[in-house]
């Protein structure tokens, strides 16, 4: 018998656990960068250097964590469900804790393309990103077009080509988790509202969370402690 789809839309709560910072909790990446200076389209076009060396501290930082038991209990759940991993996350962390269905709709920070690619002219082909792993891309390093090399991420300002492709996701699944992320960037934050009518929404979050006229159930506690309580649920079911 075919399994029951979840979907499991992630952000940086959910990498939390595991030493990266979220973006818009006290002390978050967005208290220490200007997001439009260095994650922005606006600012690529205007000091290029600055974002390269920011997402190489990304890279940098990325290298020395792990998959927390949130990661891994997400991935667990393959051997009961269709898991769809939906991440705002550009990190690695669902793929090394196992994961084998991760959409990235934000990007990936190992990543890296042409500046001249993936973009609507081109209708956003991936043909030219390549893998980076953790090591570091400066100015002058430029791809076989010829083209300054910029982070595989979508900006600040730029589209999100993915979101089409999650929003049917979401459209056929039979359960939704959402885990770790302040619903506050769009389109990532409507995805939700996609599901069908009656399908059950589960958020988990240590802080209040907005959950809308959806009627979410809101496991209010960190991703490790919240994925417990949703296997046992889980199981009760
Ligand atoms: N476990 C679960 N959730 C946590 C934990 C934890 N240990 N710690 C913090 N959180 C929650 C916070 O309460 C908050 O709701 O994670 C959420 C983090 O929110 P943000 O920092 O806004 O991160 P996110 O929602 O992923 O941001 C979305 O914004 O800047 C852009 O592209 C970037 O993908 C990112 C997007």
């Amino acid at each position: 018998m075919d399994k029951k789809k979840l979907v499991v839309l992630t952000g940086a709560g959910v990498s939390a656990e595991s030493g990266l910072g979220t973006y818009r909790d006290n002390g978050g990446l967005w208290d220490r960068y200007d997001p439009m200076e260095v994650a922005s389209d606006r600012g690529w076009r205007r000091n290029p250097g600055l974002v390269l060396d920011f997402y190489n501290m990304q890279r940098e930082k990325l290298q020395t964590c792990a998959p927390n038991a949130a990661h891994k209990a997400i991935a667990s759940l393959e051997s009961d469900w269709d898991v769809q991993v939906i991440t705002q996350n550009v990190d690695n962390l669902h793929e090394r804790a196992g994961s084998s269905k991760v959409l990235h709709l934000h990007g990936e920070v190992t990543k890296v393309r042409p500046e001249n690619c993936c973009n609507e002219a081109d209708g956003f082909s991936e043909k030219f990103v390549r893998d980076v792993g953790y090591g570091r891309v400066s100015l002058g390093d430029l791809a076989e077009n010829g083209a300054q090399l910029r982070p595989h991420i979508v900006f600040f300002g730029e589209a999100v080509p993915k979101m089409q492709e999650a929003v049917q996701m979401v459209s056929q699944a039979d359960l939704m988790l959402i885990v770790g992320t302040s619903l506050s960037v769009y389109p990532a934050a409507s995805l939700y509202g996609f599901t069908q009518p009656g399908t059950p929404i589960y958020i988990i979050d240590p802080a209040d969370v907005n959950t809308g006229s959806r009627g979410m159930h809101h496991i209010k506690k960190t991703a490790v402690e919240g994925m417990k309580d949703f296997i046992e649920i889980l199981k009760s079911k």
